[in-house]
């Protein structure tokens, strides 16, 4: 017999609306482009039945922690367990799961101690079934494809995305169309696409161009958007937050600081955090903040040239190749959680990521670039006093260091940055080059004992 769930067997058709996040026009269903039939913005999931029954907080918390113990499937996965903030499902045998979520918050010393703070964690969503975030949202988001009979799911992708789309469209018995930047993907990424079946094309464009093709493709052809335009995913991404917050015992942290490229990730995270204020399952809220790279600033123009009014869209550039993006299409929500949490938006060098990434590999945590703008970020938001020194901060760490070998390698041979920059003492105190030697025991020896010395 499979093990029982601890879902109430009802089926609960009004269960949730899309809403317009300019217009606040509710729908109970969505076109194709997840835009809103008036306005043409993005639309969000509400919970009317929040208002008439909210869910106790007491209650949940003690629910998700109780089904830390169950064997089902949907309790075992980390998203899953946090089903009752998310749109309902009919039955558990829908889901289509690889048991994402339950990603560990580690502590940063060392990290803290650079970054000038007293205590300092990373949430490793690089630790999920295909090492990034994404797999949280697409569980949701592929399971809800599945429930409304599509045979084909879609995305346009720097990478991480189409390789969790891939995979769970694989698990759901969906086929699977991907769009990358052609060459401006790591190979790791790709590889896992191709892999779990995906029909890959590789577009002579950015990730923005392949976004806008998307675009297009849904309204012409019977394909679901697996983007995180595709408000499914947020919901899914938000479970984040609420595996944070249990993980600090529902102690609130200061801040929680984020890498940004198309902004689905903060936008889930805020939309989680204003939502767990509002149930009372904290009575206060961490400051969110977004970090890019300085060659991929949309939202830090956005918010200094335009005041968050009108996105102001860059040409793209940075070995960060999973926040490479110019165009991001969640700008808004990201501009409204930013300011309903209080947060700071900051950009960062090429060099700046680097030594991050090197730093926190050096704490035995592996991340990609995009993820290590974080501890980059932060550096620069304890100089200008944004994060005061005796402050709690978390770093979400968005992919495992697996999904970019190419920059740690080149990072570590010195071969990453040309020029003056890359000669800099602290960048080569954190190389570590490999050696190539004779076999011999003398030679590992005399390289053993150089070591001790550096
Ligand atoms: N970090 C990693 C590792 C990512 O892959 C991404 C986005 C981000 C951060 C930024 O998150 O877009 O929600 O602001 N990757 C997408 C992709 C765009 O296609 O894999 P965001």
């Amino acid at each position: 017999m499979p093990p029982l769930s601890t879902s109430a067997p009802v089926v609960q058709p009004a269960d949730f609306r899309f809403r317009c996040i300019a217009c606040g026009d509710l729908s109970d269903s969505a076109a194709q482009n997840f835009r809103c039939a008036h306005c043409g913005d993005l639309l969000e999931i509400t919970y009317p039945r929040w208002k008439d029954a909210k869910p106790d907080a007491d209650d949940l918390k003690s629910l998700w922690r109780n089904r830390r113990l169950s064997l089902s499937a949907v309790d075992l996965s980390g998203v899953w367990r946090f089903r009752d903030l998310l749109p309902a499902i009919e039955n558990d045998q829908e889901v289509i799961s690889l048991r994402e979520g339950n990603t560990p918050l580690y502590e940063l010393p060392q990290c803290a101690r650079i970054a000038g703070v007293p205590r300092l964690y990373a949430k490793h969503q690089g630790m999920n079934p295909t090492s990034s975030f994404k797999d949280a949202g697409m569980t949701v988001a592929a399971t809800f494809a599945r429930r409304a009979g599509f045979r084909w799911v879609a995305c346009a992708s720097t990478g991480n995305t189409s390789a969790s789309m891939a995979a769970y469209a694989a698990r759901g018995g969906m086929r699977c169309l991907v769009l990358v930047p052609e060459g401006k993907i790591s190979w790791s990424k790709l590889s896992q696409a191709l892999d779990y079946g995906a029909v890959t094309c590789q577009l002579r464009t950015d990730f923005d161009g392949c976004l806008r093709l998307l675009q297009e493709l849904v309204l012409r052809a019977p394909v679901y958007q697996l983007n995180s335009i595709n408000p499914f995913r947020l919901e899914g991404q938000k479970t984040l937050a609420f595996e944070l917050l249990e993980q600090l015992d529902w102690h609130v942290p200061d801040h929680i600081i984020v890498p940004g490229g198309n902004l689905g990730n903060s936008s889930a995270i805020g939309k989680a955090l204003l939502e767990m204020r509002d149930l009372g399952l904290i009575s206060r809220l961490p400051k969110l903040s977004v970090i890019q790279a300085e060659g991929a600033n949309a939202l830090v123009r956005t918010l200094r040239e335009a005041d968050g009014k009108r996105l102001v869209s860059v040409q793209a550039e940075t070995r960060a190749t999973a926040i490479r993006i110019g165009n991001p299409a969640s700008w808004k929500k990201a501009v409204n959680v930013l300011e309903a949490t209080g947060g700071a938006c900051e950009q960062v060098s090429e060099v700046e990521i680097a030594q991050a990434k090197a730093e926190i590999g050096a704490e035995g945590i592996g991340c990609e670039p995009a993820s290590a703008v974080t501890l980059a970020g932060l550096k620069r938001l304890v100089q200008k006093e944004f994060v005061k020194a005796d402050e709690t901060v978390i770093l979400v760490l968005t992919g495992n260091l697996l999904k970019d070998p190419d920059f740690t390698i080149e990072f570590h041979r010195g071969e990453l940055f040309q020029g003056a920059e890359g000669a800099s003492a602290t960048l080569n105190r954190l190389r570590r080059p490999p050696v190539i030697l004779d076999a011999t025991l003398a030679a590992v020896i005399r390289t053993l004992e150089q070591a001790e010395k550096s």
